[in-house]
């Protein structure tokens, strides 16, 4: 989490440090700081809170001037967020100034032992120890700022993204990678260099980007080109300069309030992105390349294990129901966190599916991990191109939903379910499991996802008025069965993150085992009724529901005339196969915690306590 910035070249490095803050905020923001060199002195101001605070800052504490510099908007692991832990971090001598992403786990011992050598420390912080072990490394042994940076990561445990500058040699700044992300946008002969946590706060200079690999490092210098070399065995690497897809249309709001709204309203064409060239119903046709170059390896399997966090784990869990349904492979689904820990048995003919929006998620890349070792072939799903869970798998495939901002996963969500539910059929076609009639028809329904959805998101009027009702409520129950019981889950979940109204999913059936003792005439209960799979139990629920004088909102397919006696209100969605339901009816969802986050004044793009991509365990 912790997004970085930086620039060195010919420029004024304030507006494109801040402008690139303000884009990777959605890596952590309870904390902002920058340093700015302005040809003799370091200018650093930092703050406990948000970009927007830390340009106040900047106003009245120091000089914006200069055209190197570097950048860090925080998200806390060691210390809490206050001024003094905030980054940038400087050296003891006040030469050498750090930003830092990531963790390093052996820095108390590596304090104590700087301690011993007359260092002192300000902060609480594992960067401020990783600084000073740079400085002293570069004093003892006489090195450069490369060398010494080189040493010192050699000498420390952990995950880092770094760019690091020294004042005694201002004509450059030294990054590394390892577990973090980071890119470098290379400006026109290599005038002017940008360093950041994503390609985001540079595509209005520069489409030119390289990003660095794990345990590579990058000594950037005005005029020359970037030297990568590794930083375990000094090999130089030939760096590889990529085009950048993105543009900047995709990383603004776009008119719209939140970039969750945007993100929402975003679905149908994001799906539509997803099945491009992959769906083609006329001639009955799926095609994801890196499932057919694998295709012996996924009928010959025994099992499929899906790994996934938070809402990637809730469309791994759809995909249970699609896998099973439609290829009869056996699936598991596990929070990454817990299988990485949990020695599981893990054979050959195993498949690991790894799902990830960010590609970054620090228990889901350890458990690829931990599969590949023990011999499971892993296949991942992933959004962020180029993400290092996309570089460590076996095989994949990419969602294309386009840059997720708001830290609410939502167009991720839909778009992972449409690409696991085309794998499943895929599967089930190659495998025979599934009848030719019933397969064409269920790709001629995906194709009409798009549009349902459009038509979908017109209630969002209906959903402002049902929101205005529950908006001061403490708890929410979730409930849904079958294909719609992790939506149930994944509608609980957008809920409590971004309104911090306590709610919870559950599978409608298991609600008399426990859940019910908490109905009553304040608890809203959304019910997932949708007129495929088991809706006659459902209704059976909503009754009981009712008849302990609970709420009812009901998401009900269009025609419902049952459900619309009972509940307080009704929202429907288009008609589709029972399967596809899951991506029409967390539409509703998404939008009803939305409307009431905003009601109750939250921040729905920055929630308090998250971060988008969670890179530490
Ligand atoms: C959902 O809204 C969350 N922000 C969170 O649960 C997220 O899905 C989880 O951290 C996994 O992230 P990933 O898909 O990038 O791996």
């Amino acid at each position: 989490m912790c997004g970085i910035t930086g620039y060195i070249g010919f420029r004024e490095a304030y507006p494109i440090i801040i402008k690139g803050l303000q884009r990777l905020e959605y890596r952590g923001y309870d904390s902002a700081g920058v340093m700015l060199y302005d040809g003799e002195n370091i200018n650093l101001t930092k703050t406990k809170g948000k970009v927007s605070k830390l340009e106040e800052r900047v106003i009245t504490e120091i000089s914006n001037k200069g055209s190197i510099g570097v950048g860090h908007t925080r998200w806390a692991t060691h210390g809490i967020p206050n001024d003094i832990n905030s980054h940038p971090h400087m050296s003891q001598s006040g030469d050498l100034v750090i930003v830092h992403n990531g963790i390093i786990e052996n820095y108390d011992t590596i304090k104590k032992e700087l301690k011993t050598r007359g260092y002192t420390f300000q902060s609480d912080t594992d960067t401020e120890v990783l600084i000073n072990l740079i400085e002293e490394i570069k004093n003892q042994e006489k090195v450069k700022l490369g060398k010494a940076v080189q040493i010192a990561l050699n000498q420390v445990v952990g995950a880092y993204a770094i760019a690091v500058f020294d004042k005694t040699k201002p004509d450059e700044i030294v990054v590394a990678k390892l577990g973090s992300p980071i890119a470098i946008g290379v400006g026109k002969d290599f005038k002017e260099f940008f360093i950041a946590s994503d390609a985001s706060p540079f595509i209005e200079y520069t489409k030119d980007a390289i990003y660095l690999e794990d345990e590579e490092m990058a000594i950037i210098k005005i005029g020359r080109e970037v030297r990568v070399r590794k930083i375990r065995d000094d090999s130089n690497v030939d760096p590889k300069i990529q085009e950048l897809q993105l543009n900047l249309e995709q990383i603004e709001k776009g008119g719209y309030e939140h970039f969750m709204l945007k993100e929402i309203n975003e679905q149908p064409q994001a799906i539509r992105d997803t099945l491009r060239g992959r769906l083609l119903p006329n001639e009955g046709i799926i095609k994801i390349s890196g499932l057919e170059n694998n295709m012996k390896r996924f009928l010959n399997a025994e099992r499929i294990i899906i790994v996934a966090c938070g809402t990637s784990w809730h469309a791994g869990l759809v995909a249970e129901y699609t896998f099973e349904d439609f290829a009869r492979i056996p699936v598991e689904v596990e929070y990454a966190s817990e299988f990485r820990y949990r020695n599981p048995v893990l054979t050959e003919k195993d498949i690991v599916i790894a799902i990830s929006q960010s590609g970054e998620t620090a228990d889901t890349l350890a458990a690829i991990k931990l599969a590949r070792s023990k011999g499971a072939f892993v296949f991942g799903v992933c959004n962020v191109v180029g993400s290092s869970i996309a570089r460590e798998n076996d095989s994949g495939v990419y969602t294309h939903a386009g840059p997720e901002i708001g830290v609410a996963s939502t167009k991720a969500f839909t778009t992972q379910i449409t690409v696991l539910t085309l794998i499943a059929l895929r599967l089930a076609r190659a495998k025979g499991t599934m009848t030719s009639a019933d397969y064409r028809l269920h790709l001629q329904e995906m194709e009409l996802i798009p549009q349902k959805i459009e038509r979908l998101l017109k209630i969002d009027t209906k959903i402002k008025e049902i929101a205005k009702k529950y908006l001061l409520s403490t708890n929410c129950l979730y409930l849904g069965r079958g294909y719609n019981f992790p939506v149930a889950l994944e509608g609980a979940l957008k809920l409590k993150e971004i309104s911090y109204i306590h709610a919870e999913g559950y599978p409608a059936a298991e609600m008399k085992h426990g859940p019910i003792a908490l109905i009553d005439d304040r608890m809203p209960v959304i019910v997932i009724a949708t007129n495929k799979g088991h809706y006659e139990k459902v209704v059976s629920n909503i009754q009981e529901i009712k008849s302990r004088s609970g709420k009812i909102i009901a998401i009900v397919t269009e025609g419902d005339a049952t459900v619309k006696e009972i509940a307080d209100h009704v929202i429907e969605i288009p008609e589709t196969e029972e399967s596809l339901t899951p991506l029409l009816t967390t539409i509703p969802l998404q939008l009803l915690a939305y409307h009431i986050a905003v009601m109750r004044g939250c921040n729905v793009d920055q929630p308090r306590n998250l971060a988008k991509s969670v890179t530490v365990e």
